[in-house]
């Protein structure tokens, strides 16, 4: 730690150079740091975001490529192409890889649930049909990939299951079956998450803990909580963060931070990560930087954000296995197009020139306060 701490007030707090500490460097022994690779970086090979995967990450997930309804979306076509790329990329820097996702209910086309003629499938077949899947997935990257969401956003803000058509289907064991699935066809060194928004909602927080003890108690295997972090500037609080951190650490698993990424500019009517929540239009109240500029106060605001994230995840190191950022730069990030298409939005730690934000510096500097 001391020769970090050396390195980084010696180097310039400006654009990145090959002085500039590596983040996953700066974190090691406390948690991996991951980040995506996007579906557009996977098919352009010399996209400059390589430049901040490469020395920033030590852990990787697919932003999309994996989805369900990507691989496969007809029942003849199956895409390998973008997973393959993914896992050699990743395979080749040594990067902790990630299976995202085997289940979820978004993404996922109309016929996984149906037969050939167009038929409801009976919760036989369609369990069937996800245990193909986990095989493919098992047979073709198992042996390179290391985590897996093996099933996404399930449980409700009131700790209810979702009503997704897997749910309708199956019944509410369906997570249940999923992981049994998931550790019949999946290599012994896979660990399997549970992954999901919002975990500070007291009713989600309280259901996933009392699904991983059931879990246990029937010697099903889970071995990580995945909390996606699409986190507001204020909220929320770190304070809840860390009291959903410690509660699922108490039932024997790792947290993971999956999905990281704090929407600076907001969204007015709703909290979470729910994809099927409407869209809004861009307009100047709701879009107010478009040209990627940001005032110098706004900048802080959002590294001070960050800021007290990081120490509260340093402090909870212990529980904590890996913090992934959701994307690489400003740029791509989905908070561009989410609640609100085709907004200038800020939320990761490096910028459209996908050089080093004020924040980045300031995550890097939690890391010595260990
Ligand atoms: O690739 C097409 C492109 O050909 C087309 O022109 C364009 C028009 O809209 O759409 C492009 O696909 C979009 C894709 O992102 C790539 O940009 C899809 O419409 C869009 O639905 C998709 O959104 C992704 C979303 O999951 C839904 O799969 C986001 O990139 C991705 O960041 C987001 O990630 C999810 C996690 O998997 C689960 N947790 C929540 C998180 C955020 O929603």
């Amino acid at each position: 730690m001391a020769t970090l701490a050396l390195v980084a007030s010696s180097c310039s707090k400006g654009p990145e150079t090959n002085a500039t500490p590596s983040l996953h460097e700066a974190f090691d022994g406390l948690f991996l740091i991951g980040g995506t690779l996007s579906d557009s970086m996977l098919e352009n090979p010399s996209d400059p975001g390589y430049n901040v995967v490469a020395k920033h990450f030590n852990s990787l997930s697919p932003e999309n490529c994996m989805k369900w309804g990507r691989m496969n979306p007809t029942p003849t076509e199956t895409h390998y192409e973008l997973v393959d790329s993914f896992v050699r990329y990743g395979s080749q820097n040594q990067q902790a890889l990630v299976g995202h996702t085997l289940f979820w209910h978004s993404q996922t086309p109309d016929w996984v649930y149906q037969d050939a003629a167009g038929k409801e499938l009976s919760r036989e077949a369609l369990l069937a049909r996800m245990r193909e899947r986990a095989e493919l997935m098992a047979k073709r990257w198992g042996d390179e990939i290391l985590y897996w969401d093996v099933v996404n956003e399930s449980i409700l803000g009131d700790g209810s299951w979702r009503k997704s058509k897997y749910q309708q289907i199956i019944g509410d064991d369906f997570t249940e079956q999923a992981f049994r699935i998931a550790s019949e066809t999946l290599p012994p060194h896979a660990k399997l998450l549970y992954n999901d928004y919002s975990m500070t909602d007291p009713g989600r927080r309280d259901a996933v803990v009392a699904m991983v003890k059931d879990f246990k108690s029937k010697g099903i295997r889970i071995d990580g909580i995945g909390m996606q972090g699409h986190w507001l500037m204020d909220f929320p609080d770190t304070a809840d963060i860390a009291a959903s951190i410690a509660a699922f650490a108490a039932t024997g698993v790792k947290v993971h931070i999956t999905e990281l990424d704090i929407d600076l500019l907001g969204r007015a009517a709703f909290f979470g990560a729910n994809v099927d929540a409407e869209k809004l239009v861009a307009t100047p109240e709701n879009n107010p930087y478009p040209d990627g500029n940001l005032p110098a106060s706004e900048e802080e605001r959002f590294a001070q954000r960050y800021q007290e994230i990081f120490e509260m995840l340093v402090q909870q190191a212990d529980h904590i296995e890996r913090v992934t950022f959701w994307g690489v730069s400003d740029k791509t990030n989905w908070l561009n197009n989410f609640p609100v298409r085709g907004r200038t939005n800020f939320s990761l730690l490096f910028d459209r020139n996908f050089q080093p934000k004020p924040a980045f510096y300031r995550v890097l500097e939690t890391a010595k306060k260990r």
